[in-house]
């Protein structure tokens, strides 16, 4: 069978400018459900008058051209041609100076199920135009360097009529906007439906006085406060931190339910997933909280890193994902607790990017090729992206790092730029050369980063040295790796616990390298990779014991978090490799989790076992072919042990750990509950659910909801609070998303992947809806054992419902095939049923660009 790709394959090298300046675009809609109209006027001149060149749009398959004319008359026929996804001028019909062209175009709306360009969602019309759902709208030049001022008309009797920019102009049945800032089509958005808005106001700090929306459907206004919150603080954060303004008279937020990604920075006017904007008590949990306040930061942050400076094409993605993920991470930071949330992103890390940077997925920050620019909204670009700027930001220092973004400001505004631009700015703010540090930018895969010890003891003080090696494995197309430089945050502490040397920044740029520490007094214990100075995977000779020590005396809070993990990983890899377990893990976890001097939350991180996947990837790590079942297997009984060991304590903790009053969806009271639900979760396994039940029945917020819930789907239990959940929640789609998404996750695993296809037979299995798909097919995916099930009847079904959605919706189908991108880590069974199914999607008629680029790429 073939799985050919490459005949539409895009290259970075290939780049030229568009050979036109557009300078503005007038675009008038006439909106219907089944023929909207689109009237475009595009204000168009050669960029070369002396070499005359054709000028080709971009359009989709969709778009029926109705009629055409430059500068007011019908060119030639001969000379307009259409092929594929272009609409081609020839360069002898055009003028030799500035025209208008202007076009009239008919789309269907209603038929649009892949939410790219104009789509209606419950009664709604709206957009989504990253990265090339513009040309499904008209006929225009698609791509992100042509940067033109709009003014859109919009003709509807829907009540309210939105676009970019500021309102210039509302009258019965029509609206009008005009946004200034010049921008690239993929910041274009409309949205037109009966939609009501909580409202607030800012007033930047030059005295600008900004009217704020969040628009939603009529009767979630109660679920849209938290929202509005979240982008005050991010507007004046935004000030305070990085010295950036809003620039418009408005600022629209709309709230859809049919989205295919989180949300979109479209200028002025950004579109959400409702999942990111609705929240109450009783249907959000802490951690949609916590998420809806960083992505509201994260778009809004896009007005400056996206919008004012925007990507020239689209493989300096990472120029404006990877700065913007960077900048709402310090956000959450600053609002709730910088150590908890450098934990969680590195674990999100891990579990996401290391896992495609190990996988046949593996490609740089900064690709080099592409066939479906869609498929490159990864987590390699997103949170890698943001991983470089953060090593970056320490090596050059905090002043270092302000001076060259006030640079990137200042020189790139208005700009479409690179990511050479963006080193540029750092070597000339700082004066460092930064020709070695672009390899984290060019080049793919995780360094293995290892540290060896030698320490001499003297009579006047000893020497620790410690040398360093890194090298990087090959990954697709990229086989020879050249050493990066690595920066390496450590301390030392003392056999006493004292901190001996605080933290300092060593910089490797050598595939092998020493560094060595004299004068100590007595030989100390090193804690390296402080922070998560770098990502990269880091091995090192180390007992239990001095893990365990790690664990009680480290002063960096990831470090410390870290040692813990080693610690539960390793008992987890000897338990399910049969071998004997030490007991160093549990008994450093009891004295931690008793001390009330630290935070809950980290105490509930510290407490959580790692994760079935990441046991595996660690075994995988280690040349060893993973073993979903032993895993999980290994994962209950030291669940179950950590909960027997612990009863008495765990029990005081969680009657301790009960927040009083009315729910606050803020960190400190997040805190209490996480570590309370982590501690549910140990006693569910040998209380026989009593607590979880009691809980589910007394609580009345979704954050204990849910946590009971899951406590006893994985014991087997739960049946009634499942029926109590969907009785009170039926009409709350939000709510049933994790009604369907929490019963294949936590399912036994070898009950999972039935459990997913019975709840695929319910009605209410709005499978097109992209969150009801991915609660649905996500949910199995990350059921480890459930999911590699050895009888292939995961892969299977996540198979058949990924051939089921691509010619409905190809970017979710793509997407959602990444479950398979570890397939070739398993033993031999496993690996023929799960090739078996990607080869069943392979050889699909008609099959999408999208899933054809991810499967190929799977099964190469
Ligand atoms: N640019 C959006 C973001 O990260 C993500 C997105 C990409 C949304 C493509 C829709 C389509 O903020
Ligand atoms: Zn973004």
């Amino acid at each position: 069978m073939t799985t050919t790709t490459g005949q539409n394959v895009q290259f970075l090298a290939d780049y030229r400018p568009y050979p036109f300046v557009l300078s503005s675009t007038r675009m008038t809609f006439r909106l219907s459900a089944t023929d909207t109209r689109v009237l475009t006027a595009l204000s168009l001149a050669p960029r070369h008058p002396d070499r005359p060149e054709d000028l080709v749009l971009d359009g989709g398959k969709g778009v029926r051209l109705l009629s055409l004319t430059i500068d007011g008359a019908v060119p030639d026929p001969a000379h307009v041609r259409r092929e594929g996804e272009t609409l081609t001028i020839t360069a002898a019909a055009l003028p030799r100076h500035s025209f208008l062209l202007e076009t009239e175009v008919g789309i269907d709306p209603s038929a649009n199920t892949a939410f790219e360009g104009l789509y209606i969602s419950n009664e709604m019309f709206c957009t989504q135009c990253e990265a090339e759902g513009f040309r499904h709208i008209t006929f225009y030049p698609d791509r992100p360097d042509v940067m033109a001022t709009f003014h859109v008309t919009i003709d509807s009797d829907l009540p309210v009529l939105l676009s970019n920019g500021n309102p210039v102009g509302q009258s019965q049945g029509r609206a009008e906007w005009h946004d200034p800032w010049p921008k690239p089509s993929y910041l274009f958005a409309l949205v037109a439906g009966d939609l009501v808005a909580v409202s607030d106001s800012f007033t930047t700090r030059s005295g600008r006085k900004v009217a704020l929306n969040v628009w939603v459907r009529p009767g979630d206004q109660d679920r849209a406060g938290f929202a509005m919150e979240s982008l005050i603080k991010s507007m004046k954060w935004d000030e305070d931190v990085y010295g950036r303004e809003y620039d418009l008279d408005v600022f629209n937020i709309v709230a859809v339910d049919d989205f295919n990604m989180g949300a979109m920075e479209n200028k002025g006017l950004n579109i959400f997933n409702s999942k990111l904007v609705l929240a109450s008590p009783e249907t959000a949990t802490d951690g949609d909280y916590e998420r809806i306040e960083a992505v509201i930061a994260h778009e809004y942050f896009h007005n400056w890193t996206g919008n004012r400076i925007t990507c020239r094409d689209w493989f300096q993605l990472c120029l404006k994902e990877g700065l913007t993920v960077f900048r709402d991470q310090q956000f959450t930071s600053d609002m709730r607790s910088a150590a908890v949330k450098r934990i969680e992103d590195v674990q999100a890390l891990r579990a996401r990017q290391f896992r495609e940077d190990q996988g046949p997925l593996a490609h740089p920050p900064r690709p080099d090729r592409y066939e479906e620019i869609n498929n490159f909204y990864t987590a390699t670009v997103y949170e890698k992206g943001a991983e470089v700027i953060g090593m970056l930001k320490r090596l050059v220092g905090d002043d270092g790092y302000r001076r060259a973004l006030d640079l990137y400001f200042n020189r790139h505004d208005g700009d479409a730029a690179t990511i050479e631009d963006w080193l540029k700015v750092f070597e000339d703010a700082t004066g460092r050369d930064l020709t070695q540090f672009k390899r984290w930018y060019t080049d793919a895969g995780t360094p293995r980063l290892t540290m060896a010890e030698d320490w001499q003891p003297a009579e006047a003080g000893g020497t620790l040295a410690l040398t360093f090696t890194q090298e990087t494995p090959a990954t697709p197309r990229q086989t020879e790796k050249l050493p990066r430089v690595i920066p390496i945050a450590l301390g030392l502490i003392g056999p006493n616990g004292d901190e001996v040397a605080p933290t300092q920044v060593l910089e490797m740029t050598e595939a092998k390298q020493s560094f060595t520490f004299d004068g100590l007094g007595a030989r100390p214990v090193v804690s390296v990779l402080r922070g998560f100075s770098a990502p990269v995977i880091l091995s090192r000779r180390l007992d239990d014991a001095t893990r365990a020590f790690l664990l009680a005396h480290d002063t960096d809070p990831f470090a410390r978090w870290e040692a813990g993990r080693d610690l539960a990983l390793s008992a987890l890899i000897a338990a399910s490799q049969g071998q004997p377990v030490t007991r160093d893990y549990v008994e450093a976890i009891g004295r931690l989790i008793a001390d009330d001097s630290a935070d809950p939350a980290f105490r509930a991180l510290c407490l959580s076992l790692p994760g079935e996947e990441e046991i595996a990837t660690r075994l995988f790590n280690q040349g060893i072919t993973p073993d979903p079942d032993a895993i999980h297997a290994a994962r209950e009984s030291l669940a179950r042990d950590l909960a027997e060991t612990h009863l008495d304590l765990l029990s005081r903790l969680y009657t301790a750990m009960t927040v009083e009053g009315p729910y606050r969806p803020d960190a400190a009271d997040a805190a209490r509950r996480s570590l309370r639900n982590a501690v549910l979760a140990l006693l569910t396994r040998i209380d026989g659910g009593e607590r979880a039940e009691v809980l589910f029945g007394v609580t009345g917020n979704m954050t204990e909801r849910i946590a009971a819930l899951t406590a006893l789907l994985r014991r087997g239990r739960g049946q009634a609070e499942l029926t109590a959940l969907h009785d009170l929640f039926a009409d709350n789609r939000l709510v049933m998303d994790k009604w369907f998404s929490v019963q294949p996750m936590a399912a036994p695993p070898a009950q999972a992947a039935q459990v997913a296809r019975s709840l695929s037979q319910r009605k209410d299995f709005d499978w097109k809806n992209p969150n009801r798909f991915r609660a649905l097919i996500g949910g199995l995916s990350a059921n480890h054992a459930g999911f590699h099930a050895a009888d292939g009847s995961g892969y299977d079904f996540v198979a058949d419902w990924l051939m089921r959605m691509d010619p409905v919706n190809p970017q979710i189908a793509a997407r959602m095939s990444t479950a398979f991108e570890t397939w070739t880590r398993y033993d031999a069974g496993r690996r023929a049923k799960a090739l078996a199914a990607l080869e069943r999607i392979a050889a699909v008629q008609g099959l999408s660009k999208n899933t054809r680029e991810m499967v190929s790429r799977m099964i190469a």
